[in-house]
């Protein structure tokens, strides 16, 4: 096979150049060249200049005649909450990028979908990080049959895919796509360029045998994984392992999903054996204290497809610094400031020469404004040292004027609620009318409304 021609790219400008420099030629950005293998057709050849006789056509295909995916086609991973991010399980052809922490559960997460997946073509299970010694031993402690795991340790992707296309697996996982290299490139393994290029390679398998394939992702400290960002856009779903330090909690979040939801999450718990589905996930996010505490507000959550409740919990505090701290952990640290603005000016309440720390319970990461009013109900609540009364919670978006905004799913949230036993919400006015659920829906127009409710009792 003659060698893959390489030519150093701008990542600025795209300007492609035969030899690397310090500075892009075109654009004069500074260390931006990156060695890429050279496409054949790229560029050159007579379609750029409107002469298309020698090209040979493609079919054209009519979307009325492709016939939709079958979606007993897909495979289960039989872990119910990974088949959940997935978007009802694995669909064969596609490619999905699993990222995280190192040590949070990858590799054990993968081997037990594998020996669900086997099933009559088999599955491969290739690892650059382990000898297959280690893997079988794994196997063994998650009460796996290993006779149904094949593994193969090799970092070598031409290696892989000709053993892939050899035994022709329905599912194939890469543990990690950072240790597996390319002879088309000299760069060395992990380097953005061959990163990138052994991802393009598996995608290609992927669709051309219609196997599904995972690769497992290194995240850097940031928490982004390490690589390309253009990672995230070859692959068909991406997501991402989440974890509270310490905790035995693990959440897989769905950041991106050609075939389910998006932001959908499935949470498990690690066990002595293995990583186990946790069916009823707002059990464990909530303290279950019997007496509230100050500080403390539940909130209905909606992440991806179900409704969750999650607990938020807040400390103002006089502080000592000329700068008060103000940190968040769980949410964003500007939604947290803005909230803060709001209250001040809508609701009167002065937290300037206070610390202030909101921290959600459990590690989850809340992103969706329809918790601010939990928040600021944790805020208030901590700040006046009463607790928030028992069986009571909040959701709802706050407007900069000050105005209480409806979310969606009001419905099923406040039936969520109900079901885990929680007696009074309150909530925006917009989300109170028709309610059926069996809880006191309390609505209200203002965020200075929610509060003085609360206040008063
Ligand atoms: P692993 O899957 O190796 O993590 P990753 O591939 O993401 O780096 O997970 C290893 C951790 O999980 C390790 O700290 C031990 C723990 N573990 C259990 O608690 N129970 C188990 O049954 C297994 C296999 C691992
Ligand atoms: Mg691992």
């Amino acid at each position: 096979m003659a060698k893959a021609k390489i030519i150093y790219t701008c990542r600025e400008c795209g300007a492609g150049f035969p030899k690397w420099s310090g500075q892009c030629g075109d654009c004069g950005a500074w260390n931006t060249l990156e060695e890429s293998v050279a496409s054949a057709s790229a560029g050159s050849g007579s379609s750029r200049r409107g002469n298309w006789a020698g090209t040979a056509s493609a079919e054209v295909v009519n979307l009325g005649e492709v016939r939709p995916e079958d979606a007993s086609k897909r495979l289960s991973s039989g872990l119910s909450e990974l088949d959940r991010v997935l978007g009802g399980g694995l669909v064969p052809g596609s490619v999905v990028l699993l990222g995280g922490d190192p040590g949070i559960g990858k590799s054990t997460l993968l081997l037990q979908a594998q020996s669900a997946l086997a099933g009559e073509r088999g599955s491969l299970y290739v690892t650059g990080e382990e000898s297959a010694a280690q893997v079988a031993m794994r196997a063994r402690r998650l009460g796996l049959d290993p006779a149904q795991l094949n593994c193969l340790t090799e970092t070598s992707l031409e290696v892989i895919l000709a053993t892939a296309a050899r035994h022709a697996p329905a599912f194939l996982v890469v543990d990690s796509i950072q240790t597996v290299w390319t002879e088309a490139l000299q760069s060395a393994p992990g380097a953005v360029a061959q990163v990138r290029e052994c991802a393009a390679r598996l995608v290609q398998f992927a669709k051309q045998t219609g196997c599904a394939v995972v690769l497992v992702g290194h995240v850097t400290k940031e928490g982004a994984l390490a690589g390309p960002r253009v990672l995230e856009h070859m692959v068909d779903a991406v997501l991402y392992f989440e974890s509270d330090s310490g905790s035995r909690y693990r959440l897989i979040r769905a950041v991106k999903n050609r075939f389910g939801a998006a932001n959908e999450l499935g949470v498990f718990a690690m066990t002595g054996t293995g990583l186990k589905p946790v069916a009823n996930p707002s059990a464990i996010f909530l303290s279950g204290a019997e007496t509230p505490a100050a500080g403390s507000c539940v909130l209905v959550t909606r992440e991806g497809t179900r409704p969750l409740m999650v607990e938020v919990q807040a400390l103002v505090a006089p502080s000592t610094l000329s700068n008060p701290r103000r940190v968040a952990v769980g949410i964003d640290q500007n939604r947290l400031a803005l909230l803060l603005a709001v209250m001040n000016r809508h609701a009167g309440i002065q937290v300037g020469d206070q610390d202030v720390f909101v921290n959600v319970a459990g590690g989850i990461r809340v992103g969706e404004t329809a918790s601010d009013l939990a928040i600021a109900l944790a805020l208030q609540s901590s700040l006046r040292e009463k607790p928030l009364p028992k069986g009571l919670v909040a959701f709802g978006e706050i407007g900069l004027a000050g105005e209480l905004r409806p979310v969606y799913n009001g419905e099923e949230r406040l039936r969520e609620a109900a079901g885990q036993g929680f007696t009074e919400a309150l909530l925006p006015e917009g989300n109170r009318k028709g309610v059926k659920a069996r809880i006191t829906a309390r609505g209200c127009t203002t965020l200075a409304q929610a509060l003085a409710s609360v206040r008063e009792g």
